[in-house]
């Protein structure tokens, strides 16, 4: 197997950031392990969304690696009953963040984006997308930045991954 990397571009961690939260859905989970353990100093706060208790992995770690660690499933099987969404905007009510991380499905980044604007809280968003070349040449990964009336094509492999939420366009 050959491999090439590190590609694109990753979370901004840094000190300045006290109390986060990460927001994952389905395998978009993976990668907010990592970014929680790198943020030593912070106080974290891990929302976590599944299909069900068949689909629930690594509560464990996020427990481990976390200050506080909420899950929800779509039938319930495990923790809340409904969508991820529904317990960060209670706590985006009664405590505040200073940034949110995301990652997971199309929905559910953009309702994050929205709640983070709306309350006045950074947030980075970690695109998922089909790749080919993963340096920019082959155009497969494309995706809107910039503003609805002034965009432009990036390459989500080489721009991003993870793209701060106000200078990308997530069409519906
Ligand atoms: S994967 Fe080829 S340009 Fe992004």
């Amino acid at each position: 197997m050959d491999l090439i990397g590190p590609l694109g571009k990753p979370f901004h961690v840094s000190g300045q950031y006290k109390r986060i939260a990460v927001v994952g859905g389905g395998i978009g989970i993976f990668p907010l392990l990592y970014l929680l353990k790198e943020m030593k100093e912070s106080d974290k706060s891990a929302f976590l969304g599944f299909r069900s208790s068949d689909y629930v992995v690594m509560t464990d770690e996020f427990e481990a690696a976390s200050d506080r660690l909420s899950i929800s499933t779509d039938d319930g099987s495990v923790g809340y009953k409904g969508i991820i969404t529904d317990l960060l905007d209670k706590d985006i009510a009664e405590r505040g963040f200073d940034i949110i991380y995301t990652c997971g499905p199309m929905p559910m980044i953009r309702k994050v984006k929205d709640m983070a604007q709306k309350a006045g809280i950074k947030c980075q968003v970690s695109l998922e997308q089909r790749m080919g070349c993963g340096i920019g040449a082959c155009l497969v990964c494309a995706c809107k930045t910039g503003k609805p009336d002034n965009w432009e094509y990036s390459h989500v492999c080489k721009d991003g991954p993870v793209f701060w939420s106000d200078e990308v366009i997530l069409d519906d």
